[in-house]
């Protein structure tokens, strides 16, 4: 099986990440981080362990890590939507409390002696703002030589979510992201908007999920229903709606079968500066900068693998 760890802010769609790295049987996930992003980096660490709990993986560990951006400060933990007025958690989870506990270390901790001890490749795949990893470059000078790749759920090409061209976890710390793709990895894969907005799973899709009864498949249902539900009301998915994008899901589904996404080799970096564009992804698809290309970034994605891989993987009992 591949090794894995999942550098997450649990979330939903990180949610349904985590159930499939931790079901799928080519899969060894070997810890989950946790950043503070979509929502305060303890929630993030408690979505994280309810969800393990929930699937019946209370074994995988999950390591606390930062709650704030490297530079930014007064850096709110960004509530996307409003309804009416109310500001809630676009990330609440339909999943019971946890009852496992976080790990004593902390995830900069776990990053670098994992990576340290590591005799197999382990790959690195963070898909919240990407904090815990510069930190870890920080630590440690001889962690980009150890990280056989990483495949970052983040960005945009032609589009933004956050402002009209940053992607959030870009966004949410652009001095972070900025440091990982000038830092020498020697792979990196960068899924941005444009590639996860095409692998949209449908209500449809969710009835198929329902119907499978298992704690997975139902979890992910009504997760991805809740998610069609929001993005309906406030940025419609598809040609009418009633879809939803399951960005971080697709990332560990491209770690198993690599034909889910098309990539091209591009030099990308992150304005950090001006006010109008910071945490935006610049891809430098005419060669103008003459920098080396330092990602594969991925620009179409298959929506019937990624669903028909969340059904096979979730279809088997689990959990319990
Ligand atoms: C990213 O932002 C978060 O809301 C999701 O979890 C995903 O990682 C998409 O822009
Ligand atoms: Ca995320």
């Amino acid at each position: 099986p591949k090794k894995l760890i999942l550098d997450v802010d649990t979330g939903t769609d990180d949610a349904v990440a985590i159930m499939l790295a931790a079901l799928h049987p080519e899969i060894e996930l070997v810890g989950v981080t946790t950043v503070n992003g979509n929502v305060e980096v303890q929630f993030c660490t408690d979505n994280s362990l309810r969800v393990l709990d929930h699937i019946g993986r209370s074994d995988i560990r999950v390591y606390e890590g930062a709650d704030r951006p490297l530079v930014r400060t007064g850096h709110p933990v960004p509530k996307r939507y409003e309804d009416g007025g109310e500001k809630y958690h676009a990330e609440k989870l339909p999943i019971p409390d946890a009852i496992s506990k976080k790990a004593e270390k902390t995830a900069v901790e776990f990053l670098i002696e994992t990576y340290r001890a590591a005799t197999d490749p382990i790959v690195l795949m963070p898909v919240g703002p990407l904090t815990n990893i510069a930190a870890a470059l920080a630590a440690d000078p001889g962690f980009v030589k150890r990280v056989p790749e990483l495949i970052i759920m983040g960005g945009g090409y032609a589009f933004g979510n956050v402002t009209a061209t940053a992607e959030f976890n870009i966004w949410g710390d652009a001095e972070a992201a900025a440091r990982v793709l000038n830092s020498g990895f020697e792979k990196i894969t960068l899924v941005p908007l444009d590639a996860t907005h095409q692998a949209l799973m449908t209500l449809a899709d969710c009835d198929r999920l329902a119907a499978l009864g298992t704690p997975a498949a139902t979890a992910t249902a009504e997760i991805v229903r809740f998610r069609i539900d929001v993005h309906d009301k406030y940025q419609k998915m598809g040609e009418e709606g009633g879809a939803a994008p399951v960005h971080d899901a697709v990332c560990v589904a491209y770690l198993v079968d690599r034909d889910i996404l098309a990539t091209r080799p591009y030099f990308v970096e992150v304005e950090t500066a001006s006010p109008l564009t910071v945490g935006t992804t610049i891809v430098d698809t005419q060669r103008r900068t003459g920098f080396p290309v330092n990602v594969d970034l991925a620009l179409t994605a298959d929506p019937r693998r990624f669903v028909d891989m969340l059904a096979e993987t979730f279809a088997k009992p689990h959990g319990g």
